[in-house]
């Protein structure tokens, strides 16, 4: 039976921010082992210095992009003055994707889309979401459809800066209040086909606190986490890789189904456990994951 893996996938546990404006920051990206690199023309600059923010990223951003990271663009949200100069940038330097901030609704989508097909930027570069305001996360699942078809939609990230400045929620260890609504953007992501990666994490300093959080945001069924300082990198990659059980796990479903006398069957029974042909699709997903990552390690 044909399995429904089709594209090898990109690891995304950790996607760090790096603010446009801070060449030191810049200078630090090649060194740094993170799965993509946000690099934020939005939050991070101040109003007065887009300009030399979109400047940086022009002349910077070829040269940044041969390690076969994902690069993407976060740009100013559509309604600012800001976002027609950023989405030209974009065409010019064609990251691997565009994320727009404050997704509310399709049309951000459906507009964005237009604008990058009507100019005739490939297929491959794809949109990213903010999922970040009360209206964006009620309307999560619309959103999502966009991305079904041919749409360039990919994926969603949590930003919860804004939907705690917005919503009032109190930041808390646990996220307790939050966790309805951050489920609810991860199944609209996983009903369309999309990514979904969990918020940033402020406090650097916090070791344990940043460790808790990306394990909930693992068993939340989050790909990986954005993050703001280099130092969250390693327990982003951590906690959101395939742990040493998971893989050992899924060979263990691979080659039970590999064998002859389950050729044609659906259920088979494996260490007394009932196993069926989704747990091998979900098991190839992780092994091809896996081999990603060991091939990324043997990168020069
Ligand atoms: N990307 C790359 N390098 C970074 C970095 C990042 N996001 N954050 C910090 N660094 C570098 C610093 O440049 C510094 O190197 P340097 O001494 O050679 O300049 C080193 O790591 C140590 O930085 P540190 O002194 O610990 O932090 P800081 O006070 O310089 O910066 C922040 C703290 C939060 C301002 C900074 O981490 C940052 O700008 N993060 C991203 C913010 C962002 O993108 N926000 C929008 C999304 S929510
Ligand atoms: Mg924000």
């Amino acid at each position: 039976m044909p399995s429904t893996l089709s594209l090898t996938p990109r690891p995304y546990r950790s996607l760090l921010s790096v603010p446009a404006i801070n060449p030191r920051a810049l200078d630090k990206v090649p060194q740094l082992a993170c799965d993509g690199v946000i690099f934020d023309l939005e939050d991070s600059v101040f109003p007065e210095r887009k300009d030399e923010a979109r400047e940086a990223l022009r002349e910077r951003l070829p040269a940044l992009a041969r390690d076969g990271r994902t690069r993407i663009i976060r740009i100013n949200d559509l309604s600012s003055p800001f976002a027609a100069a950023d989405l030209d940038l974009v065409l010019a330097v064609r990251p691997d994707a565009v994320l727009l901030p404050k997704v509310e609704r399709p049309q951000d989508i459906l507009f964005v889309q237009e604008r990058l097909d009507t100019a005739g930027c490939p297929p491959e570069v794809a949109i990213w979401a903010m999922m970040e305001t009360a209206r964006g996360i009620l309307e999560a699942g619309a959103i999502a459809a966009t991305g079904d078809r041919a749409g360039r939609l990919q994926a969603f990230v949590i930003g919860l800066n804004d939907l705690r400045k917005e919503s009032r929620v109190l930041p808390r260890p646990g996220r307790a209040f939050l966790v309805p609504w951050l489920m609810q953007v991860v199944l609209a992501a996983r009903a369309h086909g999309l990514c979904v990666i969990d918020s940033v994490f402020n406090d650097f300093r916090d070791e344990d606190g940043f460790e808790a959080e990306c394990r909930q945001g693992r068993e939340m069924g989050f790909d990986g986490k954005m993050l703001i300082h280099p130092v969250q990198i390693d327990a982003a990659n951590r906690a959101f890789a395939p742990s040493a059980e998971e893989i050992a796990d899924a060979k263990a479903i691979a080659a039970a189904f590999a064998r002859q006398e389950a050729e044609d069957r659906n259920v088979i029974t494996l260490d007394g456990r009932m196993i069926e042909r989704l747990h091998l699709e979900e098991a190839e997903r992780l092994l091809a994951l896996v081999q990603v990552l060991e091939n990324r390690k043997t990168m020069p």
